[in-house]
């Protein structure tokens, strides 16, 4: 089970290192489950020094398929790794719908990212009016395919979907579980790998998520930013 937080732009670098000593005090209440913390950039050196000698990993929230080259505000894997960084989330829905993300480009931020070493988690969803015409199926068979066309089987190791359906990104809203299993199902047909739930994930619902078969773990957005409630949903990770 992995449980990741993405920290979104919250957290300058003295305030992670402050909850990465927190979370490194409290490292033995995470036993049973592969915790990552996914600080903005800016965070990511002081994340790294604080967790170092644990068993908490730093990812990225974005990395660039190149490794080095004329692109403006862009970060690349062996830039991350050079910092101690070992994955980085893609294609998360706030990067597809505010920064211009296409599948085209997630794809190729997926290739750079297994291919320069980091582990990944890439992130696919439906969005409300999406799933109202009856689409999900129908988009996540092509955001998850282009995906695939691009991954090395020798690098399936270091690979994770997360499922994010936009509309319960942030919103309170998370989907049935129900839901997310035949979400979960359905990505895994196309491309077996892990798949992380992730969409307004709590420590009250966590438990019921993390229990159905084809749910590997979470992605945790709002609820990580807090160091209770993102222990708790660790926990639940390892009990599920
Ligand atoms: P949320 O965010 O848990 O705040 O809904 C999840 C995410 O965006 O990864």
């Amino acid at each position: 089970m992995l449980i990741a937080g993405n920290w979104k732009m919250y957290k300058g670098a003295s305030e992670a290192a402050e909850f990465c000593a927190r979370l490194r005090d409290r490292e033995s209440e995470l036993e049973g489950t592969d915790v990552v913390v996914c600080p903005p950039y800016t965070s990511l050196h002081h994340s790294v020094a604080v967790l170092a000698g644990t068993s908490i990993a730093v990812f990225a929230q974005n990395v660039h398929w190149a490794t080095e080259g004329p692109y403006t505000g862009e970060v690349s894997a062996p830039m991350l790794r050079e910092l101690g960084v070992t994955g980085a989330i893609v294609a998360h829905s706030e990067r597809r719908q505010l920064f211009a993300e296409t599948d085209e480009t997630s794809a190729l931020r997926v290739e750079g990212a297994l291919e320069g070493g980091l582990s990944v988690i890439a992130c696919v969803g439906e969005t409300e009016d999406e799933r109202e015409a009856g689409e999900t199926e129908s988009v996540l068979r092509r955001q998850v395919e282009a995906l695939r066309t691009v991954v090395d089987e020798d690098h399936l190791d270091r690979l994770a979907l997360a499922y994010e359906p936009v509309w319960a990104i942030g919103t309170g809203r998370t989907a049935a579980p129900e839901q997310a299993e035949e979400a979960h199902e359905l990505i895994k047909s196309i491309l077996d790998a892990p798949v992380l739930y992730g969409g307004s994930v709590k420590p009250d619902n966590a438990s019921e998520l993390l229990s159905q078969r084809n749910v590997d773990g979470a992605l945790v957005g709002g609820a990580s930013l807090e160091l209770d409630s993102f222990i708790e949903i660790c926990r639940a990770g390892a009990t599920a």
